[in-house]
C-alpha cells in the first residue's frame, strides 16, 4: 500500500500494483496507469513524427489537426450510420441524439480548420514535399462520412413513405410530426455542416497553397470550390424552394396573405 500522506505519481518507483489501491492500475496492457492504459496513450502520442524526424517545426500542427479531424469524423460517421439503423427501428428520438453528436463532430473539426491558417505559407511548402500523394481524398473518415449520408438520406425518405408524407406536406403540418420535422432539420444541419467544413477547408487550402495550385494528387485547388456547390441531401434543399413556389402560388390564388 502506498503511505496515503505520500504523493505517488502512478508509473513511479514506488508504484508498486495494488489492486486495492486506486491510484495503482488494474487493467491489462502498456502504460503506467489504466487511463494510459485504457486509452492506449503510448501507441497514440507515438502517432506523430518526432522532432528528429520532421522537415518542419509545423509538421505537428499539421499531423494534430488530421489526425484530430479522422477521429472525430469517424465518430461523426458511426453516428450517422447508427441513426440510420434507427430511423429504420422507428426510434426517432435516439436517431435525433445520435444527429447531434455527429453535427457537432464537424463542427469541431470545422474550427480545427483555423490552426492550418497559423502556418505559413512558405512554411507549408516544405511540409507539402513530404506528402508523396497523400490527399484529402483518401481521407478514410471523410469517405465513411460520404458512404453513410445518402444511406441516412434514404432511411429517412422511407420513414416519410411510411408517414404517407412528401417532405413540403412535413414541413407545412410540421405540429402534426414533432420527430419526423425535427429530424428533416437535423439531417439539413449534417448536410449543411458538411458544406461548411467543405467552404472552409477551400479557404484554408487557398491560404496555404492559393487557388491557381495543383494539389499531391494532381487536383486543381479548384476543383475544391466546384465541390463546395455539391450537396449530399439535396432533396431537403429542392424541398425549400417547393416551399417558396408553394406559397407563392398559394398567395396569388389568394390563399395565403
Ligand atoms: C493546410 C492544410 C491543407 C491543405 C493545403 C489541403 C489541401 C487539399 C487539396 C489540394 C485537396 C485536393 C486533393 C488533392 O490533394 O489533390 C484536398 C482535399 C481534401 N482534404 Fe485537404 N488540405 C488541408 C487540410 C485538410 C484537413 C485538416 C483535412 C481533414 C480531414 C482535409 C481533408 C480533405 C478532404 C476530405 C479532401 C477531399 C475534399 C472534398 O471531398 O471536398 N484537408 N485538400
Amino acid at each position: 500500500m502506498s503511505d496515503p500522506s505520500e504523493p505517488v505519481l502512478p508509473g513511479s518507483a514506488s508504484d508498486q500494483s495494488d489492486p486495492s489501491d486506486p491510484s495503482d492500475p488494474v487493467l491489462p496492457g502498456p502504460g503506467a496507469s489504466d487511463y494510459e492504459r485504457y486509452l492506449r496513450t503510448d501507441e497514440l502520442l507515438a502517432l506523430q513524427k518526432e522532432p528528429g524526424e520532421q522537415v518542419h517545426h509545423d509538421e505537428l500542427l499539421f499531423s494534430t489537426v488530421h489526425q484530430a479531424s479522422e477521429l472525430w469524423l469517424k465518430l461523426a460517421a458511426t453516428e450517422v450510420g447508427q441513426a440510420a439503423v434507427l430511423i429504420d427501428g422507428e426510434d426517432l428520438p435516439e436517431a435525433l441524439r445520435l444527429l447531434r453528436r455527429a453535427v457537432l463532430s464537424l463542427q469541431y473539426i470545422t474550427a480545427q480548420l483555423e490552426m492550418l491558417n497559423e502556418m505559413d505559407p512558405w512554411d507549408y511548402q516544405q511540409i507539402r514535399v513530404v506528402l508523396g500523394h497523400g490527399s484529402g481524398f483518401d481521407s478514410p473518415g471523410f469517405r465513411q462520412v460520404a458512404r453513410v449520408t445518402p444511406r441516412i438520406g434514404a432511411a429517412f425518405e422511407r420513414a416519410l413513405k411510411r408517414a404517407g408524407l412528401d417532405l413540403t406536406e412535413l414541413y407545412r403540418h410540421r405540429r402534426e410530426h414533432e420527430d419526423l420535422h425535427q429530424l428533416a432539420e437535423r439531417l439539413t444541419e449534417w448536410d449543411e455542416r458538411i458544406w461548411v467544413w467543405r467552404f472552409r477547408h477551400y479557404s484554408v487550402v487557398a491560404r496555404a497553397i492559393g487557388e491557381q495550385s495543383i494539389g499531391t494528387q494532381g487536383t486543381p485547388v479548384q476543383v475544391l470550390g466546384k465541390l463546395v456547390a455539391q450537396r449530399q441531401l439535396p432533396k431537403l434543399w429542392e424541398a425549400r424552394s417547393r416551399l417558396v413556389e408553394l406559397f407563392d402560388a398559394e398567395r396569388a390564388a389568394g390563399g395565403q396573405d
